[in-house]
């Protein structure tokens, strides 16, 4: 009943949202793109603010910058964000798109929360441990991920936040505008098919020797298979205990074998959108989890939690997107 009354609250104000939609596609086609600027951040980042705006999970650090984010900024926000809100509000409505941490076996118009809520899971309970306690964070393509700026009160980690120039220039201005206190945030840049992220941030003062949790979230897919073993053999070099939080696409889905033709070739065209590209899925073996387990032992690593979306019993839902949680043994 709720989502009936949802959905006749959003038809009425579809004029809103279809003119933030324009609104929001033209700054991709005319201001993101040609600067060069990540259009895919903002899809995990506009997840993330309609879970927040539906008080599922809350943000608050990422629905202060909107203002200051060139695809958010108003009109936008008020068009899209805020609309929603006022539905989601009259109706009290929470269903499956806004929900958190989302059902299960989820799919692919639930794999946000689902994804955001491993990633949640992996870092508060590393962070949480008493022994071999995490001494940094680092956010490799960290997009509009604003998690360092939401660490428990009681946490003193140090963060580094890794990008490419662009999009990290206008991220730091955006949380700078917000007045986000950043003072614990080393912004780095670096290509991570172009040079060694371990480098770029040695010179930003990151500390190898230190016991470090790694999110690296919504990013492989877009790397060469050079880029993300090495990135995981740089990984391996920090001291054990050391945790990374990484998701992949599954090699059939890049590949686009069956069952997946269709959703693949969907996937690069919406990626082809933003002027960016699949590249790296990862092997699933007959166990699904069989490629990570042999990724993760390549590099001396621990494969320590592991989901999918879908469901590898059923035909019809068979996964093409996973979890993952790895540690430095
Ligand atoms: C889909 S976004 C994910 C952002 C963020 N981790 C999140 O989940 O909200 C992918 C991010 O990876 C960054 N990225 C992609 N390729 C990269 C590369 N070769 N070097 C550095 N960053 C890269 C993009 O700029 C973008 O911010």
């Amino acid at each position: 009943m709720r989502g009936l009354l949802f959905s006749l609250i959003i038809i009425l104000f579809l004029p809103f949202i279809l003119l933030g939609i324009i609104v929001y596609s033209w700054r991709v086609r005319r201001v993101i793109i040609p600067h060069n600027i990540s259009g895919t951040a903002a899809e995990p980042y506009g997840a993330r603010l309609a879970m927040h705006v539906a008080g599922t999970r809350i943000d608050n650090a990422a629905y202060r910058i909107t203002e200051h984010t060139i695809l958010f900024a108003q009109p936008v926000r008020f068009l899209t964000l805020q609309t929603m809100r006022l539905a989601l509000k009259i109706t009290n409505y929470k269903g499956f798109f806004f929900a958190y941490p989302g059902p299960r076996p989820s799919n692919a118009a639930t794999m946000m929360s689902h994804r955001t809520h491993f990633i949640d899971r992996s870092m508060s309970q590393a962070f949480s441990r008493t022994e071999d306690p995490i001494e940094q964070l680092v956010i490799l393509g960290a997009g509009w991920d604003t998690r360092c700026y939401d660490l428990p009160k009681d946490l003193d980690l140090y963060c580094f936040e890794v990008d490419m120039a662009p999009t990290l220039k206008v991220k730091k201005q955006a949380i700078e505008k917000a007045g986000l206190p950043h003072s614990h945030v080393t912004f780095v840049e670096t290509d991570f098919n172009q040079e060694s992220w371990m480098d770029s941030l040695l010179e930003s003062g990151f500390d190898q020797k230190k016991i470090t949790y790694i999110l690296w979230e919504g990013v492989t897919m877009y790397l060469t298979d050079e880029a993300v073993n090495s990135t995981l053999a740089l990984f391996s070099t920090l001291p054990q205990g050391s945790v990374i939080g990484v998701d992949f696409f599954t090699k059939d889905l890049v590949k686009g074998n069956p069952p997946h033709e269709t959703l693949s070739k969907g996937m690069h065209r919406a990626i082809k959108y933003y002027s960016e590209k699949i590249r790296f899925g990862i092997p699933t073996g007959e166990t699904l989890s069989e490629g990570t387990e042999e990724l993760a032992e390549r590099h001396g690593l621990r494969l320590s939690k592991f989901e999918n979306i879908g469901d590898k019993d059923n035909k019809k839902k068979i996964p093409w997107y996973v979890f993952t949680e790895m540690i430095k043994t």
